[in-house]
């Protein structure tokens, strides 16, 4: 059985299709436009169901989000349909972001000694540098949310992000029903966490549940936009003006300051040009409920909205938006379910994060590059201008720094062509038995114009057998 045509990823290609909406894409009016973003807002604020109070709008979300709440075991804000489960949670969650004692110093050194300790391991491979994005980013947020004395070991860091990682891919991919992650919540009892407002300590794997509620929808926003945007800044659009934005923090995160806001955009226009979530999805009301969803990449990149350059990273177009791009631009969604986190939190974190990657890797005498590597290649290739922003794509990036020999790595470049990525190798797990991941065969891509006159893709979109990703 043929699956459906699913948009997943902005990627680098060329045009090979002429859909209809292409055209759309190239040709549409300002008054068009305008009609588009309205019906993607109000499938984002439910005012296409004509609801606003939780107890109409919450099940039209949580039917959305079944599965990936019933793989992980969620109870939170965004998967549950009673409202006093959701105030609680998102009273919670108020509270955890306004903490009155948080040091962003002290999460940037967590950061940065994470990546610093990633770089220096010798495994006689180039770092995968979405493993480090990955790492990084869970250590960062456990230490945020519970109470932790020991370091968590880097082992079990990287046990629970490849776990989460392949619970998220096989739940998308597959259409029977999710099983529990049992050796993710093995994992996380192991670390001992103590939530910092219940003082409560989780070591029983069958309660590992509750900390997966309240770090999924932190962890999982954050380590792909904390990496696309690192990439962006650092590698692929990088700009004379970046040091000078970025010199203060991360004393300066946390203090509403000019210097603050500067350095701020960086997140602000990683996180436009790759929202954490590309499209926001709810069920219809009624007896036949159907998924339909807002298209919140697409707001972000609209060349209608953004301009020629709309596919390009530079954090300065925040200087000034004007009201049609402010109006687009909803990386934290927006009212009646917006995300506590919009008003500064979710930007401080995406900027501590993404600096500390840029600290740790490009400052450094022995500043590395960074290479995709896909499976039709026989070694590094050139950096695209755009990049492929789904889970398939971020795990081909190798940082390659120089003067390191990588020898297990240079041994197997001639064995490249038949080179599967370690992540995808993982077919098994012993105690869910036999898994196996197949990725897309069949992609139709929109492309658009950049501003220097490239082709440069605005959407892909995958042909799969039997599910859905994204
Ligand atoms: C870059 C970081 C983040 C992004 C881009 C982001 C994005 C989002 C989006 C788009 C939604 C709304 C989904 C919808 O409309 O159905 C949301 C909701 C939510 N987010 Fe975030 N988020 C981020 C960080 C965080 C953090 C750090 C926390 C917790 C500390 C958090 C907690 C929540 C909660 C509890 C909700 C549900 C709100 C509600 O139902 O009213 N998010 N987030």
């Amino acid at each position: 059985m043929q699956g459906p045509w699913i948009a997943v990823h902005i990627t680098s290609g060329s045009y090979t299709d002429t859909p209809t909406w292409h055209a759309w894409i190239q040709e549409v009016s300002e008054e068009e436009i305008k009609v588009w973003l309205r019906e993607q807002k109000s499938i984002i604020d439910f005012s296409f169901a004509g609801v606003k109070k939780p107890k109409d709008t919450l099940p039209l979300r949580a039917a959305a989000n079944a599965r990936i709440a019933s793989a992980f075991g969620l109870t939170n804000s965004l998967t549950t349909s009673t409202p006093s489960v959701h105030r609680l949670f998102f009273r919670k969650v108020a509270l955890h972001i306004n903490r009155p004692d948080r040091s962003w110093k002290a999460l940037f050194q967590i950061a940065t000694a994470t990546l610093t300790a990633e770089l220096r391991r010798d495994t006689g491979w180039p770092l995968r540098i979405a493993e480090a994005a990955r790492i990084t980013s869970l250590s960062v947020v456990l230490y945020d949310n519970f109470d932790i004395a020991e370091p968590i070991p880097r082992d079990i860091l990287r046990k629970i992000t490849d776990e989460i990682n392949d619970q998220w891919i096989v739940t998308k991919y597959s259409d029977s029903p999710p099983q529990s992650p049992r050796m993710l919540n093995l994992h996380l009892a192991d670390c001992n966490l103590s939530h910092r407002f219940t003082n409560r300590t989780i070591t029983d794997p069958d309660e590992s549940g509750e900390i997966l509620s309240i770090i999924m929808p932190q962890y999982e926003t954050l380590w792909r936009v904390v990496l696309a945007t690192y990439l962006l800044a650092f590698h692929i659009y990088p700009s004379p003006t970046l040091a000078a934005r970025i010199s203060s923090v991360p004393a300066c995160l946390g203090s509403n300051s000019g210097e603050e806001k500067e350095a701020l955009k960086l997140a602000k226009e990683g996180l436009r040009l790759t929202p954490s979530n590309k499209r926001i999805y709810r069920h219809t009301p009624g007896p036949l409920p159907t998924q339909i969803k807002a298209d919140l990449e697409l707001m972000h990149r609209h060349p209608s909205i953004w301009g020629p350059t709309a596919l390009e990273f530079n954090p300065s177009r925040f200087d000034n938006l004007t009201p049609l791009q402010q109006e687009a631009y909803l990386p934290f969604s927006s009212r009646p379910h917006r995300c506590p986190a919009f008003s500064g939190f979710g930007d401080r974190m995406v900027t501590c994060l993404v600096v500390a990657m840029g600290r740790v890797l490009d400052t450094a005498p022995e500043k590395g590059r960074i290479h995709p590597i896909n499976e039709q290649s026989d070694g590094p290739q050139q950096l695209p201008k755009t990049i492929d922003t789904g889970r398939e794509g971020m795990e081909s990036w190798l940082y390659i720094q120089s003067g390191r020999e990588y020898k297990e790595w240079e041994e197997r470049q001639e064995a490249r062509r038949n080179y599967k990525l370690p992540w995808m190798k993982r077919k098994e797990n012993s105690e869910t038995g036999s898994r196996q991941v197949v990725m897309g065969r069949r992609r139709r891509v929109i492309s658009g114009k950049r501003s220097d006159g490239m082709d440069s893709v605005i959407a892909a979109q995958w042909r799969i057998g039997g599910g859905s990703i994204e």
